[in-house]
């Protein structure tokens, strides 16, 4: 560990972290440009092999910019989007994003550092950053956005340069040291853990545009909210906004044991989609599936779902638009099972569904979510802990769905446990407020 980090760790005041300098090389996860061709043919794209952890060199920072000590991470699923080259290798996305010139050519590298989460310890601030200083603990939020495009400031997804912090930029959270905009720092929520705060960014905020904001489906007391991966990183945070907003949350998974995790985040009915046979895009698999899941629906609800919570994609769409009630909502982020959906456009049309198309959330939005994790109205979907050197194992297991919640990535922080610094909240709102999933992975075994 550089002296830096190493001041950071022991709580060193600001004074202390200006004085050291800032190492000239840090360690990261990261992927390599020559890898990119090494799944082609292959059918388990494994991404222990493209995911490496060594040394990368420190960019050097813009005006607009902080550099972060990363005392943790979190794994999302965008990390084995980049790690098997899929849609596209991310080098792409840095190639284009370099030709802007100026202080985005930096991104443009051989070795992309990855991750989308983060909490730490601000380092060093850019001559322009206001509001922060060397020192804050903080949360970074994924939205990477351009402030001075007029689209930004009617909603920061829109911005026509909007990008994926960690996917679509270079110098992520998992690594020792992240460099973010200013307009992506929150303050963390002091009476979680490092590994705690640093899960829930991404997935949380991403849950929240797309059940709670009026940008997404708008959610109101009542509604009913089929949650696809209840026990999934962004289900599990869906399924608390739905229990707190006064919804139904109807959560769906695939084992007794996240059945019961979905039951105690608050599901007031758990399907296991084993029960629904065969699930996929094929038409008559859709009508019976999505029969099947409708029948359950209504037997115990005595209503059709007003709002499907969708990210599982070209496999479970059109069973989404089958069930959803006349009048209801199918949101959409994502589509781990594949982009090119297939549904039967007459439930949509003479049912008067819509589709919403979400991503990320801006950062009012994102600021909303930090507030309600702040407050321990939302907890932590952390389940298990590993050190940044195992990164590409904790990749796989997400990428395997081995998984439950959130898996957290140690960076700085020594070992789990560290950071709270309101111990006062953690009493209050208890394990149930914090991490109730926290089981295990190779550092939290036994807490
Ligand atoms: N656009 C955005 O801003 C954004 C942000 C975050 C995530 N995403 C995307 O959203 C997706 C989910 O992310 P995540 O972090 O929640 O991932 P995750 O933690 O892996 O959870 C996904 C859940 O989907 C369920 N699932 C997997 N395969 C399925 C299948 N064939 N049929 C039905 N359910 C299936 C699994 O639950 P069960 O096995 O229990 O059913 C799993 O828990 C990813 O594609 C990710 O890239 C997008």
């Amino acid at each position: 560990m550089d002296a830096l980090a190493e001041a950071v760790v022991a709580g060193e005041p600001a004074d202390v972290l200006e004085r050291i300098p800032v190492p000239d090389a840090y360690t990261a996860a990261h992927t390599r440009v020559q890898d990119a061709g090494m799944f082609r043919g292959v059918e388990d794209k494994d991404v222990r092999k493209s995911l490496r952890v060594g040394e990368v060199p420190m960019p050097e920072l813009a005006p607009d910019e902080a550099l972060v000590a990363v005392m943790a991470s979190a794994m999302n699923y965008n990390t084995v989007w980049s790690a098997i080259f899929e849609p596209l290798p991310t080098f792409a996305f840095l190639k284009s994003f370099g030709r802007q010139g100026g202080w985005a050519t930096r991104h443009d590298q051989p070795h992309h550092v990855l991750g989308s989460d983060a909490s730490g310890v601000i380092v060093r601030l850019g001559s322009g950053v206001r509001n922060w200083k060397v020192g804050d603990r903080v949360v970074v939020a994924t939205n990477y956005v351009d402030d001075q495009d007029p689209a930004t400031h009617a909603d920061g997804m829109l911005g026509g340069d909007q990008r994926a912090w960690g996917f679509e930029t270079n110098f992520g959270g998992l690594a020792h040291y992240a460099v973010v905009r200013a307009s992506q720092l929150l303050a963390k929520p002091e009476h979680l853990t490092w590994e705690e705060a640093a899960c829930n960014p991404l997935c949380a905020a991403t849950a929240y545009r797309m059940l709670v904001s009026d940008r997404g489906a708008n959610m109101k007391q009542g509604d009913l909210v089929l949650i696809w991966g209840a026990a999934g990183g962004l289900g599990g945070y869906a399924v608390q906004f739905a229990r707190n907003g006064g919804a139904t949350p109807i959560g769906i998974v695939s084992s007794d044991r996240k059945a019961e995790i979905a039951r105690d985040l608050g599901c007031e009915l758990v399907i296991d989609r084993r029960e629904l046979g065969r699930i996929g895009s094929d038409p008559d698999v859709v009508q019976s599936a999505g029969k099947k899941l409708g029948k359950i629906i209504r037997r115990e609800c005595g209503e059709d779902p007003n709002i499907v919570f969708e990210h599982v994609g070209q496999a479970t769409f059109g069973i989404s638009v089958f069930v959803a009630a006349r009048g209801g909502t199918v949101v959409t982020c994502g589509s781990s099972t594949g982009y090119d959906h297939r549904f039967d456009n007459r439930y949509l049309w003479m049912r008067l569904k819509r589709i919403i198309g979400s991503h990320g959330a801006n950062l009012q939005e994102q600021w909303e979510t930090n507030r309600l994790v702040r407050r321990g109205k939302v907890a932590s979907m952390l389940s298990a802990v590993y050190p940044l050197a195992e990164a590409p194992e904790a990749a796989r297991g997400v990428q395997l769905n081995e998984h439950i919640g959130k898996v957290g990535v140690l960076c700085l922080a020594p070992r789990a446990g560290l950071g709270v610094a309101d111990a006062a909240l953690r009493e209050r709102v208890g394990a149930r407020g914090t991490a109730p999933l926290m089981v295990g992975g190779p550092l939290g075994a036994g807490r």
